[in-house]
């Protein structure tokens, strides 16, 4: 018996990095998934793995841009009207260009693109998901932050930061409202995860990498896995009595002075 039986879960952001792992461990505990992003390769690459492993009908591949309204109505209607149901919406998409540095020289264009995806995104998915949560009797909403929005950090990203931190207090806000509907909303502050991108990165800068591993009390860097397996804890009935909460998953970074 899986511990996401019975739950359909919409994961946005699926076709590469955590997404695309943490698409593949909601189906191992039963669920189906509804995957979208916004790359149509990457999508179609998770989705056809998830079906080799687990049968056709566990996982639908919808092409998504999660800042298009239009793209996001239809993305939970197709979903509803495929599964029946809709009980988690889990907020992953998310992006952090290099051009996005300090606000004293990052360009107007590149701060809106960072809100758009990483808060619109979330706003969106919220607006037409938590009806259909509501619709099936309660839900859970899961949003990834990042731990950079609870300390500041001296190498900026500043929209993307604040964009984390409205996404937490969002949740919050989704907590208040809708908890009394049987909608709980949590968000996740990962700290680095080895992606592709960050590994790649650090890779070819090792003094960058021993910089980043000295300030983790834990001495590595968090795995998809991570908080793929907390990502199920909020999924599932498990965790029923949590909501508006801020979880650090981070290896101890955002409780570390010296
Ligand atoms: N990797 C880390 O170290 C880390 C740490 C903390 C938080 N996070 C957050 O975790 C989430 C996933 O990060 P990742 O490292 O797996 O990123 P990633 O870049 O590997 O994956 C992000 C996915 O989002 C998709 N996407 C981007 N814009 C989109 C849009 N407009 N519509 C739909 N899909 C879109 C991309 O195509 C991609 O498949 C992000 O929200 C990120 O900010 C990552």
């Amino acid at each position: 018996m899986g511990r996401l039986n019975d739950q359909v879960v919409l994961v946005t952001g699926a076709g590469s990095g955590m997404g695309k792992v943490i698409a593949e461990m909601f189906v191992h505990e039963g669920a189906r998934v509804a995957l979208l992003d916004s790359r149509p390769d990457g999508l179609e690459e998770t989705a056809n793995q998830i079906r080799q492993g687990h049968g056709e009908d566990s996982a639908l591949a919808l092409h998504c841009d999660v800042t298009n309204e239009d793209d996001v109505k239809t993305a939970i209607t197709t979903t509803v009207n495929h599964y029946g149901k809709l009980t988690v919406l889990y907020n992953n998409a998310g992006i952090m260009p290099e051009a996005d540095h300090s606000v004293v020289d990052t360009d107007a264009q590149v701060w809106d693109a960072v809100q758009n995806v990483n808060l619109k995104g979330v706003y969106l998915v919220c607006k037409y998901g938590i009806p259909q949560l509501i619709a099936a009797g309660g839900g859970s909403v899961i949003n990834i932050a990042s731990f950079v929005a609870l300390v500041g950090c001296s190498v900026p990203q500043d929209s993307y930061t604040a964009s984390k931190g409205a996404v937490i207090a969002l949740t919050k806000s989704l907590a208040a409202q809708f908890g009394a509907k049987g909608v709980r909303a949590n968000a996740i502050c990962p700290g680095p995860i080895e992606t592709p991108l960050l590994m790649e990165w650090l890779l070819t800068d090792p003094e960058a990498k021993a910089l980043r591993l000295a300030r983790i009390p834990l001495g590595r860097f968090g795995k998809p896995e991570d908080v793929g397996h907390l990502a199920i804890y909020l999924a599932s009935k498990e965790s029923s009595w949590m909501t508006g909460a801020e979880l650090s998953l981070d290896g101890g970074i955002t409780s570390f002075y010296f």
